[in-house]
C-alpha cells in the first residue's frame, strides 16, 4: 500500500513525543459518564441533532434582526487572516472564466498543487467538497463493520458512520479533566474490535485542541492493519500547528499502513463558504474513495482558490506564528482578573481554538452562549459533546482587536453575574 517517498524531514520527526499523549494516564474516574464504556455501542447518546456546529451568524441574525455582519464569530475555527490574496484572485478569475463549463473532472491542477505542497504523489490525492464530504465517502468506501471514535470529538465521524449504517463505538479519551495527557490506546479494546473497523482520530482533536503523538497513531494504524480496517486521521486543523511535520500521519500512510488522512482547506485558507477538502490515501484506497464520490463534486471556483492557496508557504508560516501568539494572548486575557478571570478557564491546547471551562456556578454554557450572543459575540456551546455537560464553551483564536471585544463583553457580564 502506498509509495515510500516520505519527506526526509518527516522521517526525522518520526518517534517524537508531543503534548497530548501519555501512555499511562488513563484514569477517567467518576467523570466517565458510562455511555462510552468499552464494548458499549452508542445508540444515539452521541447524536448531536438539534445542536449546531457553531459558525451560524445567519440564524442569530434572523432571530435578532441585527445584520449577520455585526456578529463576531468565535464559534467557528477559521483562519482570522482570511483567504490568501492569490486565492481570492484565482477564485474571481475562475468565476469569470470557468463558471460556464463543468469542472475539469480529475482536479488535476488542484491535486498537483497539493502534491507539491505536501510532497506526496498526486495519485494519492482525492478532492472533496469540504472535509465533510470526504468523511462521508470514507464511511461508504468498503464494507466496514464498525466505526470507532475517541470522545469528545468532532461529531461528524459518528454521524457519517451512522449515515452509512455502521455501529459506532465511542471511547472516552479526551476528557478535559485529564488534558493535555490523553491515551487513546488504553481506551481501545483491541481484541473486541470487529474486523474491518474504521478508526477515527482528530489531529489535533476538536474540541480539546489535543495533539496525539505519532507513536500512538502508529499503534492504532497497526491495529487497523491487523483488523483489515482503516485509520482515518482528520488533520483539518493541523496546518495551524507549528508541530505539523512531527504530528502528521502521512509518514505512517507512506510506510504502508492502512491510513487515510483528511485535510480541510476551508479552515486554514479561510474559505468555509467555498467548501474544499483533500484526502491522501494509498492509490487503491484513493481510487475507491473517488468512486464513492459524485462527479464534479468540487466547483471550479473552490478548486482554483485551493490550487492558488496551496502554493502560499509564507501564508502558513505567518498564520502559525500569529495564531500561536494570539492564542497565548487570549489565554492570558481570559484568565486575567480584569475580564472574565473568575468566569473562564481555558484548557491547555495546541490548536487555533480553546476549550474553555466555565468556572462560575452562576453560568451554564447555554446561558453564557445566549448572553454573549446578545452582545453580538458568538461562542460554541459545547453541550453537544455529552461528556462536557453544560460547563464548557469553545473559543476560536481571533485577532487581538476581536479578542478585546469578547473580553469587554465578558467583563460586562461578570459585572452583572445573574444570567
Ligand atoms: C475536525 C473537523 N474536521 C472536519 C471539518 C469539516 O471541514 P470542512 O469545512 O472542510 O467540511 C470540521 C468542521 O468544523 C472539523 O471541525
Amino acid at each position: 500500500m502506498g509509495k515510500k517517498n516520505i519527506p526526509e524531514n518527516n522521517l526525522a520527526a518520526e518517534g517524537l513525543t508531543v503534548e497530548g499523549f501519555t501512555p499511562t494516564d488513563h484514569d477517567h474516574g467518576s467523570h466517565d459518564h458510562g455511555n462510552y464504556d468499552h464494548g458499549n455501542y452508542d445508540h444515539g447518546n452521541y447524536d448531536h441533532s438539534g445542536h449546531d456546529h457553531g459558525g451560524n451568524p445567519f440564524a442569530h441574525a434572523a432571530l435578532s434582526g441585527v445584520p449577520y455582519t455585526s456578529y463576531l464569530d468565535f464559534s467557528a475555527n477559521i483562519n482570522p487572516l482570511g483567504m490568501p490574496k492569490s486565492a481570492i484572485r484565482a477564485a474571481r478569475k475562475a468565476l469569470a472564466e470557468l463558471s460556464g463549463h463543468y469542472p475539469e473532472p480529475t482536479y488535476h491542477e488542484l491535486r498537483q498543487a497539493a502534491a507539491a505542497a505536501w510532497e506526496v504523489p498526486a495519485e494519492n490525492i482525492v478532492a472533496g467538497n469540504g472535509a465533510g464530504e470526504l468523511l462521508d465517502a470514507t464511511c461508504r468506501l468498503a464494507a466496514w463493520q464498525e466505526a470507532v471514535v475517541f470522545t469528545p470529538t468532532y461529531s461528524e465521524y459518528a454521524r457519517a458512520a451512522r449515515r452509512a449504517g455502521l455501529p459506532v463505538r465511542c471511547l472516552p479519551a479526551f476528557h478535559p479533566d485529564h488534558l493535555p495527557s490523553s491515551s487513546l490506546l488504553k481506551e481501545l479494546p483491541t481484541p473486541e474490535l470487529k474486523p474491518r473497523s474504521l478508526i477515527f482520530v482528530c489531529q489535533p482533536n476538536n474540541p480539546t485542541g489535543t495533539l496525539v503523538s505519532r507513536e500512538a497513531l502508529a499503534v492504532l494504524a497497526r491495529i487497523a492493519a491487523q483488523k483489515e480496517g482503516l485509520l482515518v486521521v482528520d488533520e483539518s486543523f493541523l496546518a495551524f500547528c507549528p508541530e505539523e511535520a512531527a504530528c502528521s500521519s502521512l509518514p505512517l500512510l507512506f510506510s504502508g499502513l492502512p491510513v487515510l488522512v483528511i485535510r480541510s482547506l476551508t479552515k486554514i485558507y479561510g474559505m468555509p463558504g467555498l467548501r474544499l477538502g483533500l484526502s491522501i490515501a494509498a492509490p487503491e484506497t484513493a481510487k475507491a474513495l473517488q468512486a464513492a464520490l459524485p462527479p464534479w463534486n468540487v466547483n471550479s471556483v473552490a478548486a482554483a482558490a485551493g490550487s492558488a492557496a496551496l502554493v502560499e508557504r509564507e501564508f502558513l508560516t505567518l498564520t502559525r506564528e500569529r495564531l500561536t501568539r494570539w492564542r497565548v494572548r487570549l489565554v492570558k486575557k481570559l484568565t486575567s482578573a480584569a475580564a472574565g478571570g473568575t468566569l473562564l478557564q481555558p484548557l491547555p491546547a495546541a490548536a487555533n481554538f480553546l476549550l474553555t471551562k466555565i468556572t462560575s456556578e452562576h453560568w451554564s454554557s447555554p446561558q453564557l452562549t445566549a448572553a454573549l450572543a446578545k452582545e453580538l459575540v458568538l461562542v460554541r456551546d459545547c453541550r453537544s459533546f455529552p461528556e462536557l455537560g453544560e460547563r464548557y464553551i469553545r473559543l476560536a483564536v481571533r485577532r487581538p482587536a476581536d479578542q478585546d471585544r469578547l473580553l469587554a463583553a465578558l467583563t460586562r457580564l461578570t459585572v452583572r453575574p445573574e444570567p
